[in-house]
């Protein structure tokens, strides 16, 4: 079964979560790219004005592979911005995704997240994993916002969380 495992990461965290990922399940890595260098006012404006921006390779890539697997950030509650040209084309050429993330989760659960997944993708994932960096460190003082995102996973964290993510989209694809 051709898997692409397609991912989106600002500052590397799910980035090599998906390296780590596609190396596990023998999947093609394709890494979501945009035209220009992100900053955070675009993120905002992005999350806010509901914008969807032009990435390369173009959502179209999709079609080549019979499974994909999603892997990017949360952004103020919502799936990251650079990953919505994918999910519409998935919207209209609907076929089997399950979706990852490692986001910070100082604040909450982000308990949007499944549904904009689901409202922008036409359906739900057959696999879902949403990791946190807060479940990482420890629990007193409580992590802020600031500590989850400077923090980057580390080759053994990589590995384990790999391996999470790995055996849960295996399960849904009978793989
Ligand atoms: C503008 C912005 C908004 C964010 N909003 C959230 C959020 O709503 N919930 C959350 O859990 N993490 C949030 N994060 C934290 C990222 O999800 C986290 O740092 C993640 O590891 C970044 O992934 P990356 O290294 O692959 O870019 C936000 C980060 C940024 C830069």
């Amino acid at each position: 079964m051709s898997i692409a495992v397609v991912s989106y990461s600002l500052t590397s965290n799910n980035g090599a979560l998906a390296a780590a990922v596609a190396k596990a399940l023998s999947a093609e890595h394709v890494k979501i790219l945009e035209e220009k260098p992100r900053k955070t006012g675009a993120i905002i404006l992005d999350m806010i004005l509901n914008r969807t921006r032009r990435v390369q390779p173009l959502a179209s890539e999709l079609e080549k592979y019979e499974r994909i697997l999603f892997i990017a950030p949360v952004w103020m509650g919502k799936v990251a911005s650079p990953l919505r040209a994918y999910l519409k084309h998935l919207k209209a050429h609907p076929q089997p995704y399950a979706f990852a993330s490692i986001s910070g989760g100082a604040l909450n659960t982000n308990p949007e997240l499944a549904d904009d997944l689901e409202k922008r993708a036409g359906a739900k994932p057959i696999a879902f994993v949403d990791l946190h960096i807060a479940d990482l460190l420890p629990p007193e003082p409580k992590p802020t916002m600031k500590d989850t995102s400077a923090y980057r996973l580390s080759d053994a964290e990589l590995s384990k969380l790999a391996g999470v993510i790995a055996a849960s989209v295996k399960n849904a694809m009978g793989l």
